[in-house]
């Protein structure tokens, strides 16, 4: 078959696009114009990733921050426990909204804020050798690496070896695990689901796996993110519902490692 080689400079033109519209499928301009209209609807988890944050010590003032894109759910009380964040994110308009976001509140406090259009999972050696005292936030991006790295047995390994590598540092991550359609009758207007909160020394076996599944009335096919060996199973972690559509959540998992 005839192959057409595209020139570097179209190349590194057409990433800039793809990341600019939906940065493979887990942000761009997709993410912010859902994120933006889903605000109301992600409250709940919204506080509950504060709560979580609320129970951690991060033992540094410098946070290396991957995947923030522009903060949509990030708790401000997290941001202003530190005095200098470098921020990683693949697509070109984080930078610029998560200022607009957050760039206030923290300019108010003095903390500095320095953006890094990368690919931070395939530099994250570098990344850490470069900021050897910073803690580091995964913020809901090992859950997307599916999407961009199409082999999962691929996305398996480099997800897992990622513990490894942050070896001697202080690190946690907030990350899809499953999601799929929900069977809209079961949604609580009210609290029982968002209270359920579940702080457990618990991988994802399949009794509660289910269990977890029940709790928000899922139906048909859910989908597996491949982070299940993300912490070491004795990280005691926390999980959260979230309710990405009205009719289609996601279980996030997240959990803090001490060095
Ligand atoms: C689901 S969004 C997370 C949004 C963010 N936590 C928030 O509250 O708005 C995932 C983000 O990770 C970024 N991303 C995905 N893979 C990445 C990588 N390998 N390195 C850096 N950023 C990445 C995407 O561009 C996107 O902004």
């Amino acid at each position: 078959m005839r192959q057409l080689k595209v020139p570097a400079l179209a190349s590194n033109a057409l990433g800039f696009m793809r990341d600019l519209i939906h940065a493979g499928g887990t942000g761009g301009l997709n993410w912010h114009v859902h994120a933006h209209y889903s605000h109301k609807r992600w409250q709940p988890t919204v506080q509950l990733i504060a709560q979580f944050f609320a129970s951690i010590d991060p033992k540094s003032d410098h946070l290396v921050l991957i995947g923030g894109s522009a903060g949509w759910m990030m708790p401000p009380s997290w941001l202003t426990r530190f005095q200098k964040i470098d921020a990683y994110d693949i697509d070109p308009l984080a930078a610029w909204l998560f200022n607009w976001r957050h760039g206030t509140a923290l300019s108010a406090q003095g903390i500095t804020i320095t953006h890094h259009r990368e690919d931070a999972l395939l530099r994250l050696p570098e990344i850490l050798q470069e900021h050897p005292n910073a803690c580091i936030w995964f913020d809901n991006v090992l859950g997307q690496h599916r999407y961009r790295v199409r082999d999962e047995v691929r996305v398996e390994r480099e997800l897992g070896v990622i513990k490894t590598i942050l070896k001697g540092r202080h690190w946690g991550s907030l990350h899809d695990v499953l999601s799929g359609p929900t069977d809209g009758r079961l949604l609580p207007a009210g609290l029982n689901v968002w209270s359920h909160h579940v702080a457990a020394k618990q991988g994802l076996v399949p009794a509660f796996s289910q269990k977890l599944l029940a709790t928000v009335g899922a139906k048909d096919v859910w989908q597996d993110h491949l982070t299940s060996h993300v912490f070491s199973p004795e990280t005691q972690t926390t999980w959260m519902p979230w309710a990405f559509k009205p009719n289609y959540w996601h279980w996030l998992q997240a959990g803090w490692v001490h060095a």
